[in-house]
């Protein structure tokens, strides 16, 4: 069996029988039939080799490879990071691929950092076509007999899981790929099961227009090029391919092989470049039949897609006097006849052709063909999407002009800032919109010196500059006032000097940026400085030699007004504070809590963390005030983090923070306030609206988009911990909106400890994993949210009680989900009112998140798919419904009966 995506050489004894898979499209290439030379072998070894990269990765020194004439160069220039180590000499003998391929005795591995990045820049720049092979043979470099497994990533998206199947075969991993820059990254990316390493890495200038894939955001991974015909198991590379593809030889079901020792006519166009030596054998069928056929079956995804090219050309000389015509049919799609030409090489390939899933090609000479048909090789590749850009080209720019002028030497800061999401730079958040942007840089502490660099103000889109406790000196610059969502800026614990620039005092002053400047013992706090501005006026004063008295009069002069100015000044900041809302994540005095809850007089709720107040701003707006019991040193910490994370997390579907208090030991957040209240209300048996399942599967939908961006739209997974029914809040027109995603502790940070010392969630929702591992991660949130599906669907809360027990809401579903009985299932106050496909769509999404074991649970992406399509149908329903009533005016009645056996035929919980 073929594996979809990548091969292990096998020592040519596995692929007896052809697995193929295809997919079919509208058009096909018409085959160009030109001359080849072929038989002509590169001299290599005088060649120099523009568009090539090989890094023989874990070598000491460059060498030149006496077989292919290719010089093979050592990591240094292209990762900084990692260890070289040779493969086990005990077991590297009589190895074939270690023998063949000089590259596999030594290797480069990574045990430090979760991303490894490769720098490639070719020569020949951006715009060009390029193949990359990565080649991994572990033979127990370590002596410790563990296959390790992990990603490899090419630029910013995942290009592959590298899983060998034994310590001693060779695997590698190839692409085609569009360079749109002049730099690309290849990144190995540890996932937590063992130490990444790897043994070769090499890039080929591989031109041809018949990739096509400039615009198409994919690369195409090599699945198989494969010489037919032959009778040895030669493979054929560099430098007989111009490409260095890899050439193998395999059996082909049901055929003969044919053979030419002539030369081809020399190509002069833009062919594959098939070396020639592959083009000399080919296959026809075995005698009697005028097919040959194939089929490949994929183990990746049923939805992988494929593009296969078939190259020909005639080699038997008879055949220049009959007629050799044969059409191709890939996964049904039939080709134009296709003629091959004597001793000239075409291709043609499935190029718009939707070749997914299970394919299968049949070659047939047509009717008036002679001869029956001939192939000579093929190639196959899949399609590998590459859905993500990189980093914003400016911010890229600074961050990179940044490290390099403070000379940032992190293990982690390698390869694309924002991109892979999961292992990036330390001390940076990014958002992702379409392309990512840095939203905040924290280099505190990391011995910084020199200026405060001018590239900070190149990040245009940051939010929060930790600059504290390095050694930077010198002015402030007026620039980082420009940088125009910046709202945090800390620069304590430096040496700066001068004044601080009025832009950035103002802005602090208005409550849009939170300042911090102390321990700069040479910083002028006040601006304009006060000694500064004494000692210029003092100079003409004491040049024109006047009196001491003009001195103190001019001084007190002076004084008088700054203290004025300031008065005004303070002033000013107090109307701004009290009066209109013109800034989100404002920090509040605890006066300004005091006024805004009426000294603390509704409560509206009450958390883990203390109690909700009801609030209303000067200009009426009604707000949510949460004040934190002023207990452990740890909810302070927490606090001050999420106060902090809650500035820069900002979705639709998240209750959103309008500012925050943090004022000796009084601590206080601000939150939109929620007019409908929390799901668990909207849902109780108490609530006289009862909603529609249409806003039932619409709050769901809500909520997945919040809990998809906590999980997946952030720098590093956001796992809120403590997702229920009660912490859903609904706005007006019942938009849900994810609250306390703050103060459950949530971020994920490499400190594994933090996430196990702190219990969380809430009975009825917990992860039963959580109970074993002691470990919260993004499918515990699934979990919850399963649960919360559950609510809405039956409209019962997670814990059920009643006189005589209290069961779990799935004990409670899941006898009835097996019986099939959907309609005992729903909330009867619904009366019957949804399509029972919706609801067993919903139905099945949440026992798809509630399942017991982590690992059986979807993403939140998946589970918001799911039910935008659930919604679908329910809108479908509707529609028809409307037309209905338009018709007739007997649907109420009949819904009206169905409504009563339904709530007859519910349980109540017992
Ligand atoms: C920056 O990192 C330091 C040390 O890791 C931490 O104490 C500080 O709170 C961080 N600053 C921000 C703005 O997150």
């Amino acid at each position: 069996m073929v594996d979809s995506h990548k091969l292990i050489i096998v020592l040519n004894n596995l692929l007896p029988v052809f697995i193929f898979i295809f997919g079919f499209t509208s058009s096909w290439e018409t085959p160009r039939l030109t001359e080849a030379s072929v038989g002509r072998r590169t001299l290599a070894t005088d060649q120099t080799h523009p568009g090539f990269i090989s890094i023989d990765c874990g070598v000491e020194e460059d060498y030149l490879n006496g077989e292919t004439g290719i010089l093979y160069k050592s990591d240094k220039g292209f990762i900084n990071t990692g260890e070289n180590h040779n493969v086990s000499s005990s077991a590297s003998a009589n190895n074939y691929y270690i023998e063949t391929w000089k590259e596999n005795r030594n290797l480069r591995s990574f045990p430090d950092g979760n991303k490894n990045c490769y720098t490639l820049k070719p020569e020949l720049g951006k715009n060009n076509y390029y193949r990359i092979r990565a080649s991994f043979l572990y033979g127990n470099y370590d002596d410790k007999n563990e296959i390790p497994e992990f990603d490899i990533y090419v630029g910013v998206n995942y290009w592959d899981t590298v899983k060998l199947s034994s310590a001693w075969y060779m695997l590698f991993l190839e692409i085609i790929h569009f360079f749109t820059a002049d730099t690309e990254y290849v990144c190995l990316v540890n996932t937590g099961s063992g130490i990444p390493f790897i043994s070769a890495l090499v890039l080929r200038f591989s031109n041809s227009s018949f990739y096509n894939l400039a615009n198409s955001g994919a690369a195409l991974k090599y699945i198989m090029a494969i010489d037919l015909g032959t009778s040895n198991n030669d493979s054929f590379r560099y430098n007989d391919d111009d490409y260095d593809r890899i050439w193998l030889s395999r059996q082909f079901p049901s055929s003969v092989p044919i053979y030419t020792s002539l030369n081809f006519y020399k190509p002069d166009y833009d062919s594959n470049k098939v070396p020639a030596e592959v083009l000399r054998t080919a296959v026809k069928p075995v005698n009697g039949s005028r097919s040959l056929n194939y089929f490949y079956q994929s183990s990746g995804s049923p939805t992988s897609q494929y593009i296969v090219f078939f190259h020909f050309a005639e080699i038997e000389e008879s055949a220049q006097y009959r007629l050799r015509e044969f059409t191709i049919t890939l996964n049904g799609f039939r080709s134009e006849p296709i003629t091959p030409q004597y001793l000239r090489p075409g291709s043609i390939n499935s190029k718009d052709l939707l070749v997914q899933g299970v394919i299968n090609f049949t070659i047939d000479a047509t009717e008036k063909s002679d001869l029956p048909p001939l192939l000579n090789a093929i190639e196959y590749y899949q399609f590998l999407p590459l859905p993500f850009s990189p980093t914003d080209p400016s911010d890229g720019d600074a961050i990179m002009a940044i490290r390099q002028t403070y000379n940032i030497n992190r293990n982690d800061w390698q390869g694309d800032p924002c991109l892979p999401n999961e292992p990036s730079w330390s001390g940076l958040i990014c958002r992702f919109n379409r392309t990512p942007r840095i939203i905040s840089l924290n280099l505190s502490a990391s011995k910084l010196t020199g200026e405060i660099s001018s590239s900070f103000s190149d990040l245009l889109a940051i939010e929060s500059l930790d600059l504290s406790y390095n050694e930077l000196k010198g002015k402030v610059s007026e620039v980082l006032a420009q940088l125009p969502t910046l709202k945090v800026l800390n620069l304590s614990g430096n040496k700066l000097s001068g004044s601080v620039p009025r832009s950035l005092k103002d802005k602090s002053d208005k409550g849009l940026l939170v300042l911090s400047l102390a321990e700069n013992p040479d910083l002028c706090q006040i601006d304009p400085c006060h000694h500064k501005e004494t000692r210029n006026f003092a100079v003409p004063v004491v040049v024109s030699v006047v009196s001491g008295l003009v001195l103190i009069f001019l001084s007190i002069l002076i004084a008088f007004g700054i203290i004025k100015r300031r008065r005004q000044r303070e002033l000013l900041i107090k109307s701004t504070k009290d009066g209109s809302f013109e800034s989100k994540n404002r920090p509040f005095t605890y006066s300004q809590i005091v006024k805004i809850t009426g000294n603390f007089t509704t409560v509206i709720g009450e958390g883990g963390f203390g109690k909700v107040y009801l609030g209303t701003l000067n200009d009426n707006t009604p707000v949510a005030v949460k004040l934190l019991s002023p207990s452990s040193k740890q909810g302070y910490k927490e606090f001050r983090a999420e106060a902090q994370l809650l500035m820069i997390v900002h979705h639709r579907n998240l209750v959103s923070l309008i500012g925050y208090c943090d004022e000796c030991g009084n601590m206080a957040l601000i939150y939109e306030y929620m007019v409908n209240g929390n799901l668990r209300q909207q849902l109780s048996e108490t609530n006289r609206n009862v909603l529609k399942l249409k806003e039932r599967l619409q709050i769901a939908i809500d909520a997945a988009h919040g809990l998809e961006y906590l999980h997946n739209g952030c720098k590093r997974p956001i796992v809120h911990r403590d997702l229920k029914s009660a912490n859903i809040l609904l706005t007006e027109s019942k938009q849900a909106k994810i609250a306390d995603f703050g103060l459950s502790k949530l971020f994920i940070t490499e400190n594994a400890s933090h996430i196990s010392t702190c219990p969380a969630g809430t009975l009825g929702y917990i992860d039963p994993e959580f109970q074993v591992s002691g470990n919260l991660n993004k499918k515990s949130d699934v979990y919850s949210f399963g649960i919360i599906l559950v609510e809405l669907i039956t409209g019962k809360p997670a814990i059920i009680r009643s006189h005589e027990r209290s069961i779990h809401i799935l004990q409670w579903l899941s006898p009835i989900v097996q019986k099939g009985d959907i309609r005992s299932i729903i909330d009867p106050r619904l009366q019957g009112e949804f399509d029972v496909n919706a609801a067993w769509k919903m139905v099945e999404i949440a026992m798809s998140c509630a399942q017991p074991t982590s690992i059986q649970r979807p993403d939140i992406s998946y589970v918001l798919t799911e039910l935008k399509e659930c919604m679908a149908i329910e809108m479908a329903l509707e529609r028809t419904q409307r037309m209905q009533n338009n018709m007739t005016t007997s649907g109420k009645s009949v819904e009206m009966s169905i409504a009563n056996v339904d709530s007859d035929m519910v349980p109540i919980a017992r």
